[in-house]
């Protein structure tokens, strides 16, 4: 489909299916590559990580536990500055490989977040991977450990990421009509 509508907003295709998957398998043999031999948890940001983790978890070949946590920053389509628990760590991530799975980095307030809530656990490390990041709306000089695909920072939705919860179940990802031509 070229074109979606979403309440009240069209989306136009903006990265196929293919792309995704290529950049998820990328990621998953780097990071087998990385974190081999150690003790590792991944650790997933629901509900828009959902596609991604089940996707990537299939190309993982390193021993690893997957678990979630679940947040929320969002109305609508933009952020609230605020970040609300909806569910937290239940897994003892002591002395572990930690690797927060987002989907997306935006302004990076919920990373945040959640990775001074990992820390409390202390970990041995811990490793921040996303899916898609908007590096021109994120805190200048940071930069997530995996970046699956670099986007501008507009909204989009698929894969996983909804417009007001709705949009999660396309397999591509689009982007609001109005925006700019990359
Ligand atoms: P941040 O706290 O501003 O980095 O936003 C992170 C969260 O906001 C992500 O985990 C998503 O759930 C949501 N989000 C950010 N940008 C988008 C977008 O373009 N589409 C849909 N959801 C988004
Ligand atoms: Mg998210």
């Amino acid at each position: 489909m070229k074109k979606i509508h979403i309440h009240d907003k069209e989306f136009r295709l903006f990265i196929p299916s293919a792309r995704i998957q290529r950049a998820v398998l990328k990621m998953a043999r780097q990071l087998n590559k990385d974190l081999k031999g150690k003790d590792v948890i991944f650790l997933g940001v629901l509900n828009g990580c959902y596609m991604f983790i089940a996707d990537l978890s299939r190309h993982l070949t390193i021993p690893c536990q997957i678990s979630f946590v679940k947040l929320a920053s969002y109305t609508a389509s933009s952020t609230t500055g605020e970040v609300y628990d909806l569910i937290g760590i239940n897994e003892d991530l002591s002395n572990r490989t930690v690797v927060i799975l987002e989907d997306i980095i935006d302004t990076g307030i919920t990373i945040e977040h959640i990775l001074s809530a990992v820390q409390s656990y202390h970990p041995a490390e811990v490793r921040i991977a996303t899916l898609f990041f908007k590096k021109e709306a994120c805190k200048p000089g940071f930069r997530p450990d995996y970046v699956g695909i670099e986007i501008p920072a507009q909204f989009i939705v698929g894969y996983g990421l909804d417009y007001n919860r709705f949009g999660r179940n396309f397999p591509d990802v689009y982007i609001e009509s109005e925006s700019k031509k990359r």
